[in-house]
């Protein structure tokens, strides 16, 4: 049976995960998570715009109560190549000697992360980790590996669940990868 497929901006894509499969795997990483970070003051960081679905899934599910705060890296439309720290926004609160955890949509080269995780340290956390949905092993060019990956996938292009394409496709619950034809 071929997969299900959907059309983006002129795009094919076609189902990588389903929402079955990653509702399970997010129930499973809250459950860690619930566990690590039992009895620490802990501030939960997840970085807009990706990672909201996989924020709002995965700390509804978590048992314990912790301070959230959505950040932003703003960014040059068509820049991959990481950020200044001036275009960090959101991070209004004092993260001091506190357990820090960034929660990511997707990690590709690791570029965003490796500077947010730099910027974070000079505010002295009691510590800094990262749990992301996705993780491509192959396209990471840095040597930060997140903590706690959903799941690790090819170096394809991804949508759904979070993550777009030009701004769109972010609402499926399924997640897609890009179909290159021939
Ligand atoms: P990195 O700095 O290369 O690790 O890129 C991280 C950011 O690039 C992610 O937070 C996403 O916003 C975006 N990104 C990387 N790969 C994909 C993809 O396959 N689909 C959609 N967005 C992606
Ligand atoms: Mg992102």
């Amino acid at each position: 049976m071929s997969k299900k497929r959907i059309r983006i901006e002129g795009r094919e894509f076609e189902v990588l995960l389903s929402s079955r499969r990653i509702s399970r795997r997010v129930r499973e990483i809250s459950a860690t998570l619930s566990e690590e970070y039992k009895g620490k003051d802990t501030l939960i960081l997840p970085v807009l715009n990706g990672s909201f679905i996989f924020a709002a899934d995965l700390i509804r599910d978590m048992d314990i109560d912790t301070e959230i705060s959505f950040i932003k890296i703003a960014s040059y439309r068509g820049t991959t190549s990481g950020f200044d720290p001036a275009e960090l926004i959101g991070l209004g609160t004092d993260i001091r000697n506190r357990h820090v955890l960034i929660l990511e949509d997707i990690i590709d080269t690791g570029t965003t992360l490796s500077k947010l995780i730099g910027k974070i340290l000079e505010y002295q956390p009691a510590s800094v980790r990262t749990a992301c949905l996705l993780f491509k092993p192959e396209a990471n060019i840095t040597n930060i590996k997140p903590d706690f990956a959903g799941f690790e996938i090819p170096n394809d292009f991804v949508i759904g669940y979070g993550l777009d394409y030009n701004g769109y496709g972010r609402k499926y619950k399924d997640i897609y990868v890009l179909v290159t034809e021939g």
